[in-house]
């Protein structure tokens, strides 16, 4: 990628999309099974750039005042959150860590539990076997867990150009997810949706509610919303990046393909569908 493609601000670009994407159903569900109390004590892992925090201020989780710790392995991404959250909304009090997700839940300490565990877009990222109890452990007895944005391994891009090649293209892609490793262990997977639908209730927690959290993005009238072309151009980026090195990919046929739906950006015609799934639920032991 060029030094224009910049993973903070695909990450404020993403914000708008994944507002729509967010399943109100499930989120509904978050907000009746809160534990009453103030203040509400919530851990979000993975947090990026803080987008999410910005939603639970401004989507009204809670009355309760809110301690809320940040934490992501990305020092860069931190930096980004603590200016972006300066000052924080009003009766937030925000803390940050800087560090992977696994080595902190595994080192906390009984007393430090959470009420709400966040994990938004991450958990496709991990190896979810090993980290979903010491996760769950986190939180207290009546405590509540929002997983959300789990990619569920479908993704569209319309208009059609090459059928055959884009079906090539994504299998690919997806077996990228599925073939992950991260610091000599594997990472994550394709269908990480379902799979966290059939792993919680193995591995300690009780669903409560499950829906999707597709993202849609297509260009109105005026053109795409707020940062949205540069949220795809950066997914065409991410999927070429990821394929540029597959002998089982024809490169040339690579460069047009995200040629092609670069342009089609620019003159508004491409169409981006990905699957993904919410899930909120308790802990249970
Ligand atoms: C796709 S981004 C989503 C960020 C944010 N939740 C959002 O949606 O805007 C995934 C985030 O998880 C972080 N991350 C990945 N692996 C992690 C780990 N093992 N521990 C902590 N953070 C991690 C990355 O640095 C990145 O910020």
């Amino acid at each position: 990628m060029t030094d224009w493609y910049s993973f903070s601000r695909y990450l404020t670009a993403k914000r708008t999309v994944d507002d729509r994407a967010l399943n109100r159903r499930v989120w509904q569900t978050l907000r009746d099974n809160l534990p009453r109390r103030n203040p509400l004590r919530v851990l979000e892992i993975g947090g990026g750039i803080g987008t999410m925090v910005e939603r639970v201020a401004a989507w009204g989780l809670t009355e309760s005042a809110i301690e809320y710790t940040l934490l992501d392995v990305e020092p860069e991404n931190i930096a980004a959150a603590k200016a972006r959250l300066s000052p924080p909304p009003p009766h937030f009090q925000m803390a940050f860590v800087t560090g992977d997700l696994l080595a902190f839940a595994e080192k906390q300490p009984v007393s430090a539990r959470w009420d709400v565990l966040i994990a938004h877009a991450v958990l496709d990222l991990v190896d979810v076997r090993r980290a979903i109890p010491p996760l769950l452990s986190l939180l207290k007895p009546d405590g509540v867990f929002y997983f959300t944005l789990n990619f569920d391994g479908v993704t569209i891009f319309e208009p059609e150009i090459d059928a055959a090649f884009e079906s090539l293209l994504m299998e690919r892609y997806h077996r990228t997810m599925d073939q992950r490793v991260i610091a000599g262990k594997r990472a994550g997977e394709s269908r990480m949706g379902r799979r966290l639908l059939s792993l919680l209730p193995q591995l300690g927690g009780e669903i409560l509610a499950a829906g999707a959290s597709d993202w849609v993005v297509f260009s109105g009238k005026n053109g795409y919303p707020a940062d949205e072309a540069y949220f795809l151009h950066f997914i065409i980026e991410t999927v070429r990046g990821a394929l540029e090195n597959d002998a089982a990919v024809d490169s040339e046929k690579l460069s047009a393909w995200a040629a092609t739906r670069h342009a089609q950006i620019e003159d508004g015609t491409l169409i981006y569908i990905a699957h993904q799934l919410d899930i909120v639920g308790k802990r249970d032991f």
